[in-house]
């Protein structure tokens, strides 16, 4: 028998041969790219996370804050807690399984409530109330209302885990902005905790001079995340908590260590607390009526105005600017889209109520410039801001809820 007989099966066996060595080649290739690019993201990670932890990298703050919010996206409820009677948390992760944004400590998510028994759908803000370290995000939610169109009562009676909740966001310019060398002081009331939570957990990592936290609270049964927060004041000797009880449990007294009592807290509570009013921060959440007056007294105290913080989670009933520069002078609007021209009635606050006494659907998540959900594109002609927009805006575009028209405009609607 020739040699040549065996020359087609000898010339296969080697390709195979060859391919197989290929094959091995590029696949421990690229687990050792796949391992060093796990290292890299690690050491980048690391390098990232005490960069943040130390400062709150100037950069990262700019691209977060000035960044428009990312698109929706879906993601999976992985866990959830009863916090308080009335409160509940929910873990969320990517439903695809990659990483979610960063957050600056403070800043919130924008949830989207599906059309529900011939309810349209709605939005509502969250803020993020865990460590922005970690791979889920988690939002904690007080049942509001009974109303059918709650979504705060959609969260807690409908979604558990293993549920899709669709989510925009991170947004918000309401977050810690440095806690080098400063005195922290962290001002919440009822379920205004929440965005404190993730500014204590960051302020406890970096060299600040001091972190005083003030949560008042209606009673024991209404006191969500109680217990994190005794925690902290025991683990670490620089956070001074204090949480106040406006009714105590019946023969029950103030704890010796002063973390828990009884009443109302006071802004020369505060005062008193903090050694160089000049070098403090504060960041304040709560009903609105109780935000503004404990401002003007902790101005009053000797706060600086300007470092004074705060954020809103509901509808302003007293707008930031004066009378005359909220009001608008008679003028038209004209919604293009529904081709509709009405005469703007000065008694609106914004734009806003006004569209929607038109009959001109404008979602909106906030009603406070936060979230960005009733954005929409000014076609001509100007508009005064009542509330500073929290949001980054594209050109031309317009948040109806804080503004008012100034002369007639037409607007994409
Ligand atoms: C930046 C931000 C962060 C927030 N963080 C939290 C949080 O961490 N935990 C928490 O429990 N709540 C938070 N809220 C409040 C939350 O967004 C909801 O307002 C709250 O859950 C009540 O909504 P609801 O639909 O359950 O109640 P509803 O009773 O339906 O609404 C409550 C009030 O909101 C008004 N409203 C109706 N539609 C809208 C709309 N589209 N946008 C705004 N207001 C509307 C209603 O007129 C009513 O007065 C936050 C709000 C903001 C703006
Ligand atoms: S409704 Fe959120 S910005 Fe207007």
């Amino acid at each position: 028998m020739s040699p040549w007989t065996f020359a087609p099966t000898l010339l296969l066996l080697a390709s195979v041969i060859l391919l197989l060595f290929a094959l091995a080649r590029s696949c421990v290739k690229s687990g050792l790219q796949n391992r060093r690019l796990e290292r890299t993201n690690a050491v980048q990670t690391q390098r990232w996370d005490s960069e943040i932890s130390g400062a709150l990298q100037h950069a990262y703050i700019t691209l977060a804050v000035t960044e428009r919010a990312a698109e929706w996206f879906s993601t999976q409820v992985v866990r959830v807690d009863q916090e308080s009677a009335d409160v509940k948390s929910f873990y969320l992760v990517e439903t695809s399984g990659s990483p979610l944004p960063r957050f600056l400590p403070g800043q919130h998510l924008l949830i989207e409530r599906p059309p529900l028994d011939g309810l349209p759908t709605e939005f509502r803000c969250y803020s993020l109330s865990d460590d922005y370290q970690q791979s889920y995000w988690r939002i904690s939610v007080k049942k509001n209302s009974v109303a059918p169109a709650s979504v705060s009562r959609w969260l807690h009676e409908e979604i558990d885990v293993g549920d899709t909740v669709r989510v925009r966001g991170p947004s918000g310019s309401f977050y810690l902005q440095s806690c080098t060398k400063r005195h922290i002081v962290l001002l919440s009331a009822g379920i205004g905790i929440t965005p404190m939570l993730p500014m204590l957990i960051e302020t406890l990592k970096c060299s600040h001079d001091s972190v005083n936290l003030f949560a008042q609270y209606r009673d024991v049964d209404h006191m969500p995340f109680g217990e994190f927060l005794l925690n902290a004041a025991h683990n670490f000797p620089k956070a001074r908590i204090h949480m106040w009880l406006s009714e105590f449990p019946r023969g029950v007294k103030g704890s010796s260590t002063n973390i828990i009592q009884q009443g109302k807290y006071t802004a020369s509570d505060v005062c008193n607390s903090i050694e160089d009013l000049q070098r403090a921060d504060f960041y304040l959440c709560g009903p609105e009526a109780w935000q503004t007056k404990l401002k003007n007294e902790l101005v009053e105290c000797g706060a600086i105005e300007k470092n004074v913080r705060f954020e809103l989670f509901q509808e302003s009933q007293t707008p930031e600017k004066p009378a005359e520069e909220r009001k608008a002078a008679p003028c038209s609007v004209h919604f293009r889209q529904s081709n509709k021209l009405a005469d703007f009635a000065t008694t609106y606050p914004n734009l806003l109520g006004f569209a929607t006494e038109s009959h001109i659907p404008i979602n909106s998540g906030c009603r406070t410039g936060a979230c960005g959900t009733c954005a929409v594109k000014l076609l001509q002609g100007k508009v005064r801001y009542t509330r500073k927009p929290q949001f980054q805006l594209k050109t031309n575009e317009i948040l109806p809820c804080v503004c008012v028209p100034d002369g007639n405009i037409v607007v994409d609607a």
